[in-house]
């Protein structure tokens, strides 16, 4: 098959076969098409969409362009978690110890940033020494030793994935609900897991900026997912402003490690519990979401998901002096503030120009060969609903002193509108799935 003609054929609004589809992964998977012909592709399908008949048949090419990994032979539920995206989302750096604090197993293999969100490979790269590219034995023994496991995808799970995620970032195409769904369940599915907890992120951070978009692609990932044998539940979570305070890949770790420590902002400490309580209650350790939320609570104030956390971040080669000492994780040169021009109250906060000023700096990539720098960010001192006065920090800007970082500071600037009264403010969890 040619690749023009497939190209055309969906750039014209055609709907492609299991076969074409098929061409398309494995040109993808083993270098047969060059770049500009694959982007030619991802542009077609990112404005023609695809049928549900397509969308399975695309992921499940993703899936078999690699290797299914097999964890029957290792003991437990093996249970992962995955977020479509967002600004300060470091979830699944605490979920992931969490839920294996409880007795689940959770195989995690994460992605980097993708356009102006941010990454969890990213962020676990800011530890010192942390190795997300892990053998296939390495992975197997550490899920056994330790319980959980947080990697890049190895290259033989789904190696399409990897190349067009890749491409995705730097052709403006991220933001599809087939690609989206298909990305993130080829390597959900191959990774061998048997339960998944899914949070479609929902707002101006996101790349579903609607609830009606939101809800497409959560009912989507869903279907796919549940006929592909996977028990999922789906969230919709809001992504109108950041989770959290912080914004950029050491600082991110930094507000995991105190959330482990039960020291975390109180947005983001909920939808963690609410998120590990749903992988212990899929994964069967509680009979109910009640009994889940008790395990979850008793793993955070015992210690003992803090403990699992520094012992992954020990066997997977990183300091595990970090989790004592957050010095020891790498600090940016430079700090600036932006300071409330008026008062009142914080009535929003853009998360996507958030992100966007967080990339200025160097936390996320422009291009696919940028290198990310681990230790700038945004330390947001005030939140949607906080009252503010003339002079106050709004924003401490974490930065390197690079040519960017009066854009970075002017895009900050714009990012908020104060009010006089208390703001109305969107729930946190805006609906679930299953
Ligand atoms: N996460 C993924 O793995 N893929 C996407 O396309 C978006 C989020």
């Amino acid at each position: 098959m040619r690749a023009v003609e497939l190209i055309t054929k969906k750039r014209d609004g055609g709907e492609l076969s299991a076969a074409e589809l098929g061409c398309f992964v494995q040109a993808a998977a083993h270098g047969h098409w060059p770049d500009y012909q694959l982007s030619a592709m991802l542009m077609a399908i990112y404005w023609r969409g695809m049928t549900p008949a397509e969308t399975a048949e695309f992921t499940r090419a993703m899936v078999d362009s690699g290797k299914r990994l097999s964890l029957d032979h290792l003991p437990g539920v093996h249970v992962d978690k995955h977020s479509t995206g967002g600004v300060g989302d470091k979830v699944s750096l605490v979920v992931a110890p969490l839920a294996a604090a409880c007795g689940a197993s959770v195989p995690m293999m994460s992605g980097r940033g993708l356009g102006h969100t941010g990454g969890t490979l990213d962020k676990l790269e800011a530890i010192p020494g942390f190795r997300v590219h892990l053998s296939e034995p390495e992975f197997f023994d550490i899920l056994q030793r330790v319980g959980c496991v947080m990697l890049g995808q190895t290259a033989e799970v789904a190696p399409a994935d990897k190349k067009l995620y890749a491409l995705r970032d730097v052709t403006g195409t991220v933001e599809c609900l087939p690609l989206i769904t298909a990305s993130i369940l080829s390597k959900k599915i191959a990774e061998g897991i048997s339960c998944l907890v899914l949070d479609v992120k929902c707002g101006s951070g996101s790349f579903n900026p609607t609830l009606v978009q939101a809800r497409a692609l959560a009912e989507t990932i869903q279907r796919v997912g549940t006929a592909n044998g996977l028990k999922v539940r789906t969230y919709i979570t809001d992504m109108e402003s950041p989770l959290g305070n912080a914004v950029g890949n050491s600082l991110e770790v930094i507000e995991a490690i105190d959330t482990l420590r039960g020291r975390g902002p109180v947005d983001f400490t909920e939808l963690c519990v609410v998120q590990a309580g749903a992988m212990v209650e899929l994964a069967g350790l509680a009979s109910n979401a009640v009994g889940a939320r008790a395990m979850v609570q008793q793993a955070l104030s015992s210690g003992a998901a803090l403990a699992k956390f520094r012992q992954m971040v020990q066997v997977q080669g990183g300091d595990p002096a970090i989790v004592d000492d957050s010095g020891k994780l790498p600090q940016a040169p430079e700090r600036a503030a932006v300071l409330a021009k008026s008062a009142g109250y914080i009535a929003t906060q853009n998360a996507r120009m958030i992100g966007l000023a967080a990339m200025k700096l160097g936390a996320g990539r422009a291009t696919a060969e940028d290198r990310v720098v681990p230790s700038v960010g945004v330390v947001l001192h005030k939140k949607p609903g906080e009252r503010v006065r003339v002079g106050e920090v709004i924003y401490e800007v974490h930065h390197d002193d690079r040519a960017e970082v009066a854009q970075a500071i002017a895009e900050l600037e714009r990012s908020y509108s104060i009010t006089d009264d208390p703001p109305e403010l969107p729930k946190l969890i805006l609906e679930v799935l299953a």
